[in-house]
């Protein structure tokens, strides 16, 4: 028992002070928590509210790439650096917790909040949110994961109760957090809002104590999503340390009297005062002064890495005339909405970039809303005197928000109306996308070249221009499956049928998992992404070294840029579905030459979990490919790790 502090102190220490703080005791550091995973939103209280979801604005800060940008970089060093780089921004604004990354998984495309999440693979989402962790935890702040777990949509978020088996809990929507806190320690870690099997998160002691922390080690703060508790003694005694933000003081009254009367026992609110305690010791103290012009170029980088190519007949690089037509070219959509929006600082955008590289011209083709006849014939008017026309378009400014999913895959109203006009030219055309999440791409097949840069923060407007005119070879690849359709979605028949309760009946043939097993026919496949190169995979080789197997994959690059290839590695590891992402590498391989690139994955990787454990098959066959639909190239082996 702490003799220092009194049970009503302690009990107070246990919730939020206000929205962003807890109080300040002896020994026990008053704790600042701030959104978002693209950037610190550290509120100003005296700034007006900037949307329909926050009280206030925030502090300028660096805004990275959305979630959906992270995944599609598959590149981890990427994503540490830009992490860092934000957070030492936090620092700066005192900020001791920052509440991210998001990394639920993504089980179907509407999904709101889809563009602040990583991946349709726990492998992909589960390392990457480990860089990002670590990242922001380098410079002396608290990443916090977050929603934990199965806030996969927005459907009824704050009570809907979530029905899923057992392996399927374990394999797909656990396996992310658990890579990133036995990989990365995280510090802090976020209950979400749902309820499994009848409990909320954050109320659910064999989510946050058997799993958590009995089986996986967790020695970090757990602390609930925002007005998430509904039992603050319930929730303490599942393990959930901090309640946020400030209530009542019925909580921590609450908890008193929980502890007076032996309902719950002393030492686990200790326990929570002690992560608590430890928490304050491990952010304190002064971290290295931010570099806003660092973070910028880290951010771009990162968006650099994330824009995925999905065609190009050879238009790009851009050269001759080029026509640049859509507002969003000029005012992008650089960052989703809810709690993840923040103020963003030096945001670039296409228009400006181009505008510095090449003679360019523009039409704004559509405004916000509907067709407009005046602004179509201009639009055809400009593309018509260009050799190519830049075509930039974005979800609806409505979709890729907290707290709501999304109507449909569409593009923002007017897009298509352009695109179809645009087509009836003969001018070659390049869309460029800004979305958070899949979408239904007009003409895809009318179009020259397609290039998804998602929702690219303030360096996106730059890193696409550096790529459209051949600077950068784009090198990401799709982290969630883009369907032909909507109804293609596993997922699609099990959601919204019931407003208590969600039956994720897809089991494991969620995203790729389904498409590959049922050879359903997407638009483009989870990791797919092209090149201003090509590449050819030659062979794969793997040995068992300790309790991780090593594969040697020679990728030769066949064309006359360098560039960077992500290879997958894949597994057959259970019945009804045919590969699963064990692990990945992306590499940089020089023009014409061949690499052997390595990448380790550890046994555990291979093991499925079965019956109430996690089995080992008598043997697999691995494929090392550049998609999760290409054939690639395959071995065996039967030595099973140790
Ligand atoms: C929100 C979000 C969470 C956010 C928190 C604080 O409702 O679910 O991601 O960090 O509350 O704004």
């Amino acid at each position: 028992m702490d003799l220092t502090l009194s049970l009503a102190q302690k009990a107070t220490a246990t919730v939020g002070a206000d929205d962003w703080h807890t109080i300040e005791l002896p020994q026990v550091r008053r704790l600042t928590l701030c959104d978002g995973p693209v950037g610190v939103r550290c509120e100003d209280p005296t700034s007006p509210s900037p949307d329909d979801f926050n009280k206030h604005d925030s502090y300028p800060a660096t805004c990275l790439p959305c979630g959906a940008a992270v995944g599609a970089s598959w590149n981890p060093d990427a994503v540490r650096e830009a992490a860092a780089g934000i957070a030492a921004e936090a620092k700066a604004l005192g900020v001791d917790v920052l509440l991210g990354p998001a990394m639920n998984h993504k089980r179907t495309p509407l999904g709101g909040r889809n563009f602040e999440y990583i991946s349709e693979d726990p492998v992909l989402t589960g390392t990457l949110a480990a860089a990002y962790v670590e990242g922001v935890q380098s410079r002396g702040v608290a990443a916090c994961v977050k929603h934990f777990c199965l806030n996969n949509t927005e459907y009824n978020r704050l009570t809907i109760d979530i029905d899923v088996d057992e392996d399927v809990l374990r394999d797909v929507y656990l396996k992310g957090f658990e890579i990133a806190v036995k990989s990365a320690a995280p510090l802090c870690l976020m209950g979400a809002y749902v309820r499994v099997d009848g409990k909320y998160c954050c109320e659910n002691e064999r989510l946050l104590s058997r799993i958590l922390r009995d089986e996986w080690g967790y020695a970090g703060t757990v602390i609930s999503d925002w007005r998430a508790i509904h039992d603050r003694v319930a929730a303490l005694r599942a393990g959930c340390d901090l309640e946020m933000p400030f209530m009542s003081e019925r909580s921590a009254e609450s908890v008193v009297q929980a502890v007076q009367s032996g309902e719950l026992d002393a030492r686990t609110l200790d326990r929570a005062i002690d992560r608590l305690r430890a928490l304050g010791d491990a952010t304190a103290g002064s971290g290295e002064a931010p570099d806003p012009a660092q973070a910028y170029l880290a951010a771009r980088a990162l968006a650099e890495e994330s824009a995925v190519l999905l065609k190009n007949d050879g238009i790009l690089p851009l050269r001759g005339k080029v026509a640049v037509i859509g507002g969003r070219a000029k005012s992008p959509k650089y960052q989703g909405g809810g709690s993840a929006r923040m103020n963003a600082r030096q945001v670039t955008s296409l228009y400006d970039e181009l505008s510095k590289r090449l003679s360019i011209t523009y039409a704004e083709g559509f405004t916000a809303g509907e067709a407009d006849e005046r602004l179509l014939a201009e639009a055809e008017r400009v593309a018509k005197a260009a050799d190519v026309a830049v075509v930039c378009l974005s979800s609806p400014p409505s979709d890729d928000a907290e707290d709501r999913d999304r109507p449909s895959m569409r593009l923002e109203a007017g897009a298509y109306a352009l695109v179809e006009r645009l087509a009836a030219i003969g001018t070659p055309i390049v869309l460029v996308l800004q979305s958070g999440a899949p979408i239904e791409i007009p003409c895809r097949d009318k179009v020259a070249a397609i290039l998804e840069t998602f929702l690219a923060g303030s360096g996106g407007g730059e890193a696409t221009a550096r790529i459209l005119t051949g600077e950068v070879n784009p090198s990401g690849k799709l982290a969630e499956t883009y369907p032909e359709r909507y109804e293609d979605c596993p997922a699609a028949a099990f959601y919204g049928t019931d407003p208590d309760r969600m039956r994720y009946g897809e089991g494991f043939l969620t995203g790729y998992r389904y498409y590959r097993t049922k050879r359903v026919q997407t638009a483009y496949p989870f990791g797919f992404g092209l090149s201003y190169t090509s590449f050819r995979y030659d062979s794969l080789s793997v040995e068992t070294d300790g309790d991780e197997i090593v594969c040697s994959v020679r990728v030769t690059n066949t064309g006359d840029r360098s560039g960077k290839e992500t290879v997958q590695l894949y597994a057959h590891l259970r019945d009804g579905v045919e590969r699963e992402l064990i692990g990945y590498r992306k590499a940089y391989i020089p023009a014409g030459k061949t690499v052997a690139v390595e990448i380790r994955v550890p046994c555990e990787r291979l093991t499925v979990w079965k019956d109430g454990a996690t089995r080992a098959n008598n043997g697999y066959e691995i494929i090392a490919a550049p998609h999760s639909e290409a054939d690639g190239v395959k071995a065996s082996f039967h030595k099973i790790c140790k």
